[in-house]
């Protein structure tokens, strides 16, 4: 069967997040070995309405696997969200003569890829858009596993294990508010992995007396000295957190807020494998002509699924790893779940 598919663009909108360049090689490699030439479309969404764009080689994304953040920028562009911007963007695709495009973020990115595509299709193109999910957050429905995530909870372990440290030394409590936006698997994830005292999410209702207070009451009366609780910026803010234990358990705890540095960084093995898989897939499904869709992990498998419907898909929250937090760190208390 020819490929239809003679040239592609490539881009990074929404937050970044460790991997996306490891995606964006291997876009473009895959790309090339089956004879497609690729564009790289700079600063998200925004580069497709501003011509703002760099034609790829191989030697292009040669060193950047091992780099944080993106070769291309990224953006949130507010002028994508409106018809004439997209409008705008669709005159560059025709330009260009790009086939396909493959857009490597979040939410807000799929969003943005739905309502291109739908425009496209009104105005009699035939432009298929690609989305590969990237964020720290974990928190698009379809996928079980986003790019960044794992580099995202390696980078606040290790700074909680220093935390805890001199929190230890001065035998104090640590209040450290993670990243995630409205989903709390990263600092589940992170509560866990560093044996949180209390980890506060988003998904589950706060009930300070028994999450937070009972729980430090319980590790003191297990002969602990500092605790370490992890906040979810969906959950409340860590300062608001710190203040109220001052003021309920009598201890002065010291805030931190981990913030953007748990964006950057070298990705891990885990977020290189699964972003040069689906930068593969990604390119695949548009040779094959599948259409609009998003790149998914499900059970470790990478699929492609109708974008229109992946887009309406909810992800059941971890609770059982919320119930392994639990008995790893009650202290003897009650079983709270
Ligand atoms: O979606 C990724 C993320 O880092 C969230 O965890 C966070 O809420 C948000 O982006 C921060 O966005 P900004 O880069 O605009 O500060």
């Amino acid at each position: 069967m020819e490929n239809k598919v003679k040239r592609i663009g490539v881009l990074t909108s929404g937050g970044d997040a460790p991997g996306m360049n490891a995606a964006v090689r291997a876009v473009v490699r895959t790309a090339l070995t089956q004879g497609i030439e690729c564009v790289g479309i700079r600063r998200g969404w925004n580069g497709l309405i501003n011509s703002d764009f760099v034609r790829m080689d191989s030697a292009s994304v040669s060193h950047i696997i091992d780099k944080g953040g993106t070769i291309l920028y990224t953006a949130r562009s507010k002028e994508f969200m409106t018809e004439e911007g997209r409008d705008q963007a669709l005159a560059t695709c025709k330009l260009l003569g790009l086939d396909g495009i493959v857009a490597i973020g979040g939410d807000g990115t799929f969003r943005g890829a739905l309502a291109l595509s739908r425009q496209a299709a009104a105005a009699g193109s035939s432009l298929s858009v690609v989305g590969i999910p990237a964020t720290i957050d974990n928190d698009i429905g379809c996928s079980h596993y986003t790019i960044g995530f794992d580099t995202a909870c390696n980078t606040a372990i290790e700074c909680i294990d220093k935390l805890r440290d001199t929190m230890q030394s001065h035998e104090r409590c640590s209040v450290v508010e993670v990243m995630g936006r409205h989903a709390g698997y990263l600092a589940l994830y992170v509560g866990i992995a560093v044996g949180a005292t209390a980890v506060l999410i988003p998904e589950r209702e706060v009930d300070f007396e028994n999450d937070v207070v009972e729980k430090i009451r319980r590790a003191r009366l297990a002969g602990t000295t500092h605790y370490m609780v992890v906040v979810a910026e969906g959950a409340g803010s860590a300062i608001d957190i710190g203040k109220r234990i001052h003021a309920e358990v009598g201890i002065d705890p010291r805030v931190t807020v981990l913030g953007h540095i748990q964006r950057g960084g070298s990705p891990t093995a885990r977020d290189r494998e699964t972003a040069s898989r689906m930068g593969y897939e990604a390119v695949l499904s548009l040779v094959e002509n599948r259409g609009n869709r998003i790149i998914a992990i499900r059970d470790g498998h990478t699929l492609d699924l109708d974008m229109e419907e992946a887009l309406a898909m909810t992800k059941t929250f971890q609770m059982d790893r919320y119930q392994v937090l639990e008995a790893l760190t009650n202290n003897g208390g009650p079983r709270i779940l």
